[in-house]
């Protein structure tokens, strides 16, 4: 078996590699592929020695190149790395590009591999529909790892429920009881530092605005064909319950695992191997849960809720405009460009630019993506 791991310097990536490190020694690690990080690459690169590597960011590849000398490990340029995946094939890929430009590399991984850990959900909601056309035609085995869609993928593929919605659950991120006031003043390191998950800052921060549930709404109606209006949020700051499926017989299924990205990995790496291995120290302990709340998500503490709740979903190109603007904002208040309670007016402002791009195909959509960057940053005169 090998695997080409797409984003493997952040924590999904990172933990990827010490799952099969610990757990699956024979599995054989193809490609890494990062953004800029080469001395964490490069760190992989000794203990994996995977056969390729590539870095988007072509300013640091003198570095990684340097280092390499002593390697076996080939580079693969990042304007080539699409046309590897066309001419090879791999059985198992992860692809944890945080952000909407892991759309980049999607439609080649679909044709390049047999089995899809899909955790980069920002590609699901620009492209989620096209995925199943796509991995159709290549036979491609798609499994959702974000844990609430696999949470999700796990209950629909054991049983056919008549169901009248489907909950995913929010822990609520670090303000959740805050007043809306002290939200004026938050920091970006104040809101990365998520209670429960350990995440890169772009998905922490989209857990703290609740953009994260927003945008796995969508990742859950692509992935599971369930209409919009079946489709609810709860707050659950246990984070240990991650979907319920409230079902039409007038009982509910939940589903419960630790907050932990373990499990749906390692069980991912687990079924394409067909291992049969218990990791009892994972195993959900009731005892030792003292309680389980959930509460109605509060629209004036979230108010990017509001925002989303109010575009047309079916409209794609507002789907991704919702999908973009966010990136954009969490990227300008990273920058301290904007505050952290401006971040879903910069979203409805965005909303409201008009375009009649189409988006059939996948490079439609990733050139659409760009394009919708610098227009938004051109209103706001950032450059
Ligand atoms: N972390 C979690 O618990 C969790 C749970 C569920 C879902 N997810 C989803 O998984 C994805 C990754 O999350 P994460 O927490 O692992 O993020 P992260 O720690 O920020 O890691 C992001 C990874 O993507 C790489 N990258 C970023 N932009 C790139 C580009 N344009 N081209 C190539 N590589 C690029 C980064 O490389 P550099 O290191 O070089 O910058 C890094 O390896 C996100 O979509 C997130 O929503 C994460």
């Amino acid at each position: 078996m090998n695997i080409n791991i797409f984003g493997s310097t952040g924590n999904i990536g990172t933990k990827t590699l010490s799952i099969i490190k610990n757990n699956f020694p024979f599995i054989q690690v193809n490609l890494l592929l990062a953004n800029k990080n080469y001395k964490k690459l490069l760190t992989q690169v000794k203990l994996f020695k995977p056969k390729y590597v590539c870095l988007n960011d072509n300013t640091k590849l003198p570095l990684l190149k340097k280092k390499l000398v002593n390697y076996r490990t080939k580079i693969i340029l990042s304007c080539d790395i699409n046309e590897y995946l066309y001419k090879s094939k791999t059985e198992l890929t992860i692809l944890s590009i945080s952000g909407y430009n892991s759309l980049n590399y999607l439609e080649a991984i679909l044709f390049n591999t047999n089995n899809l850990g899909l955790v980069s959900k920002e590609c699901i909601v620009s492209a989620g529909h096209l995925l199943k056309k796509f991995s159709k035609k290549n036979n491609t085995k798609i499994f959702p790892l974000d844990s609430e869609h696999y949470s999700l993928n796990y209950l629909f593929s054991n049983k056919n429920f008549q169901y009248n919605n489907v909950y995913l659950t929010a822990s609520g991120g670090p303000f959740l009881t805050y007043n809306l006031k002290s939200l004026e003043k938050v920091t970006f390191k104040q809101a990365i530092k998520h209670p429960k998950w350990k995440m890169g800052y772009k998905n922490s921060i989209d857990s703290s605005t609740l953009a994260n549930k927003c945008l796995e709404l969508v990742e859950a109606h692509y992935l599971f064909d369930i209409p919009y209006e079946k489709l609810k949020i709860i707050i659950h700051p246990e984070a240990v319950i991650h979907s319920i499926v409230d079902c039409k017989n007038l009982t509910s299924i939940m589903n419960y695992f630790y907050p932990d990205m373990f499990i749906p990995i390692y069980n991912f790496l687990n079924s394409t191997n067909n291992i049969d291995n218990e990791y009892l120290n994972k195993k959900f302990e009731f005892n030792q849960t003292n309680q389980l709340n959930f509460y109605k998500v509060d629209k004036n503490k979230f108010p990017l809720f509001n925002v989303f709740d109010q575009i047309d979903k079916n409209s794609k190109i507002d789907v991704i405009k919702f999908n973009c603007s966010n990136e954009i904002a969490v990227n300008l208040f990273k920058f301290n460009k904007i505050k952290y309670n401006q971040i879903h007016q910069f979203i409805d402002n965005s909303l409201s630019l008009d375009f009649n791009n189409q988006v059939n195909s996948i490079n439609d959509i990733v050139e659409f993506q760009q394009y919708f960057k610098e227009i938004v940053l051109q209103k706001n005169e950032i450059i």
